[in-house]
């Protein structure tokens, strides 16, 4: 065992604070450090964090390898039942069992969506910037990409009803929801999503809405919604996906759950998956049944440690950013520093960001700041330095 997993195991059951300590990953081949291993830049892209899973996440695990044998497992009852739970506790959403479908990843998720209500000829809208493997799933299922900007009031990102109407053919199928936004940080308020159901309904649109950072809620004044809880209607156009990997920093064991409510969506779905996609591994569905089972107060102390990273970005972003509702991530405009790929000239003042153009949001940079605070210093400091060289 190194070093680095008694030092943390230790000092995440001896203070209540944790998230200030540095772990070092090197070594781990943690793609967010391995990417700049031989150099001397800050990683602040991928979205993960550098904090340790909580205790009682990393204790399931241990308990499941108790056993030594990893063999090919079913959705054991305890997750399906700490989901469900978890929905009807954090969201209000009650719904059966039978509409789940697991599955070991949200961007698996997406994709089957895709292609489980493709037709030929077919499209798939997407509202930009968003999270780019978004981007590629209307080629995946054969089907033309609809991208249609959001726009910002310099508060926020919203959804731009009328382009999108104008932008919508009659062989549009699907919209694809991220909510909370990624890129963005906005998280869709009650009367957003119900303009955007009736949105669907009356063009007969099916709704993918990856709901993965739904519990990473910095906005004191924001819910999360899940769009298919609003009525029965949308329900029956939705697929919706979890996963508790993103708010227990644990996307290295996937786990991911499609809320399907129609039986033939669901069916096709299914279908979608057949001899391309695995099961979820156990040791993943261990971490996540607890991670859902979670009535701590590990989150709320993560959040609040989120807000206080947000101030330090936002006081340096200025204007430059939207403040983030949602999520770890901070989308920042540097169109105005004129630069085609300012992630890249970034890297040059020792800060790894991931670059806009790949979210379809040139000349924006994305930065993720789930990191202990000395470390974002750090990293705000050079960001600082080279946004006063560039301008
Ligand atoms: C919005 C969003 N969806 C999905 C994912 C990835 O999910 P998974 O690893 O379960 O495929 C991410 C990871 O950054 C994300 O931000």
């Amino acid at each position: 065992m190194p070093a680095w997993y008694f030092s943390t195991r230790m000092q995440n059951t001896t203070n209540d604070n944790t998230f200030d300590q540095i772990i070092d990953r090197r070594g781990t081949y943690a793609s967010k450090w391995h990417k700049y291993r031989d150099q001397d830049v800050l990683p602040f892209w991928v979205a993960d964090m550098d904090f340790a899973a909580p205790d009682f996440v990393l204790d399931a695990v241990q308990e499941r390898l108790t056993h030594p044998i990893l063999g090919y497992t079913r959705t054991p009852d305890a997750l399906t039942e700490a989901f469900l739970g978890w929905l009807e506790r954090r969201h209000g959403w009650r719904v059966p069992a039978h509409w789940l479908v697991w599955l070991p990843g949200v961007v698996t998720g997406f994709n089957l969506a895709a292609r489980a209500v493709a037709e030929p000829g077919g499209a798939i809208m997407i509202p930009t910037p968003i999270y780019y493997p978004f981007l590629a799933t209307p080629e995946n299922a054969n089907q033309q990409g609809i991208r249609v900007p959001l726009v910002s009031d310099g508060e926020r990102w919203v959804m731009d009803f009328d382009a999108m109407a104008a932008a919508c053919t009659s062989n549009t199928r699907l919209l694809m929801l991220c909510n909370p936004q990624n890129p963005t940080g906005r998280s869709y308020s009650e009367s957003e999503l119900r303009a955007l159901a009736e949105f669907c309904k009356q063009r007969e649109l099916y709704v993918c809405s990856d709901e993965i950072h739904c519990s990473l809620l910095l906005d004191p004044k924001a819910r999360h919604i899940p769009i298919a809880s609003l009525d029965e209607d949308i329900a029956a156009r939705s697929v919706t996906l979890f996963a508790a990997t993103k708010t227990y920093n644990i996307p290295g064991l996937s786990c991911a759950v499609a809320v399907i409510p129609d039986a033939k969506l669901r069916n096709d779905f299914r279908a979608a998956r057949a001899g391309l996609v695995p099961d979820v591994g156990p040791l993943n569905m261990a971490a996540s049944t607890a991670a859902f089972g979670d009535t701590s107060s590990w989150l709320n102390q993560l959040l609040d440690y989120l807000r206080g990273n947000h101030a330090l970005v936002q006081a340096v972003a200025g204007k430059r950013m939207t403040p983030v509702q949602a999520t770890y991530l901070a989308w920042i405009d540097l169109t105005g520093l004129g630069l085609d790929a300012p992630a890249t000239a970034l890297e040059e003042y020792g800060i790894g960001l991931s670059e806009g153009e790949q979210f379809a949001g040139p000349g924006f940079v994305r930065f993720n700041f789930g990191c202990p605070r000395p470390l974002l210093e750090q990293g705000l400091e050079r960001f600082q330095h080279a946004l006063a060289e560039l301008s």
